[in-house]
């Protein structure tokens, strides 16, 4: 090797561990308007020539819990405030949970990036630009929310949605199983009624902006589901009933209607699995 190849390659390891400092640093951020920014620099500056030694790099050593600002205050999910669309209140309540998932998206991007060393460099790719669209969508639910008077942190938000992170913080094949394709999915399968429940209100501007979540949603979900299916792959597993299997064993409160089956299938789910779902919610409902 040339001492200038080996130059190159120094400098991709040390443009790697900067690339995975600034990853953390954006994952640790407890500051909302921080953390938008320090996504944002990272997507806009991407070394990606950096992306396969990040992929070599070993994990850092990372907590369970990721920056967030000291409000919203955590609640149990019954608690959190539920109002009728046709109150300012109401919308407001609803979007406000909706950014508060969204936050929690950014964190769960970043740390996919973060937790699981050793998966191809588009996997790193993938991620980080789910990061960039998790931002994007908190930022405009941010900017709804003060448009009509409000702020993320102003009511309580539910406890539950890092749960899901935890328990599968050691294994990249149950996060990916999961996260999108179970917690993001289920954004595929309420968002539709919630833009209907706010057009009959005629609050067109926040219709406009779940539109663009719900469609980018889709993508998020595709990612998970390519990703799950190569780790599958690589464990000799196979894939519709592994992911069956791991909503029994990590997720037994189920999966509840309704289900969009049109968006899922945009998101690569298989016709077996969208036919497992059904039966599984149709044998959760008979008891
Ligand atoms: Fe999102
Ligand atoms: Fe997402």
């Amino acid at each position: 090797m040339s001492i200038a190849a080996a130059g190159g390659l120094l400098t991709r390891q040390q443009s790697a561990r900067q690339l995975q400092a600034a990853l953390r640093s954006a994952w640790s951020e407890t500051m909302p308007a921080a953390k938008l920014q320090a996504v944002h620099g990272l997507w806009q500056q991407l070394d990606h020539a950096a992306l396969p030694a990040l992929a070599e790099l070993p994990a850092p050593a990372l907590g369970l819990q990721p920056g967030r600002p000291s409000q919203p205050q955590l609640v149990h999910p019954a608690s959190v405030p539920r109002r009728r669309l046709g109150s300012v209140a109401g919308r407001v309540a609803l979007l406000h949970a909706i950014a508060h998932i969204e936050f929690n998206a950014i964190n769960l991007a970043l740390d996919a990036c973060l937790r699981f060393a050793g998966m191809p460099a588009a996997f790193y790719l993938d991620w980080l630009s789910v990061a960039a669209d998790e931002a994007r969508h908190f930022r405009l639910l941010q900017q709804r929310l003060q448009d009509l008077g409000a702020g993320y942190g102003d009511l309580p938000a539910h406890d539950g949605l890092w749960q899901m992170a935890i328990k599968t913080a050691d294994d990249v094949l149950a996060r990916m199983a999961l996260v999108p394709r179970v917690l993001e999915a289920r954004g595929l399968d309420v968002t539709p009624g919630m833009i209907d429940r706010l057009r009959a209100v005629g609050d067109d501007d926040s219709v406009a902006v779940l539109q663009v979540i719900l469609e980018e949603e889709v993508r998020h979900v595709e990612i998970g589901t390519r990703w799950f299916r190569h780790c599958c792959a690589r464990r000799g597993l196979e894939p519709d009933t592994t992911f069956i299997e791991l909503l029994d064993r990590l997720h037994p409160d189920g999966i509840k209607p309704p289900i969009n089956d049109a968006a899922r299938r945009r998101a690569e789910f298989s016709a077996s699995e969208l036919h497992m779902l059904h039966a599984r919610i149709a044998r959760q409902a008979t008891g």
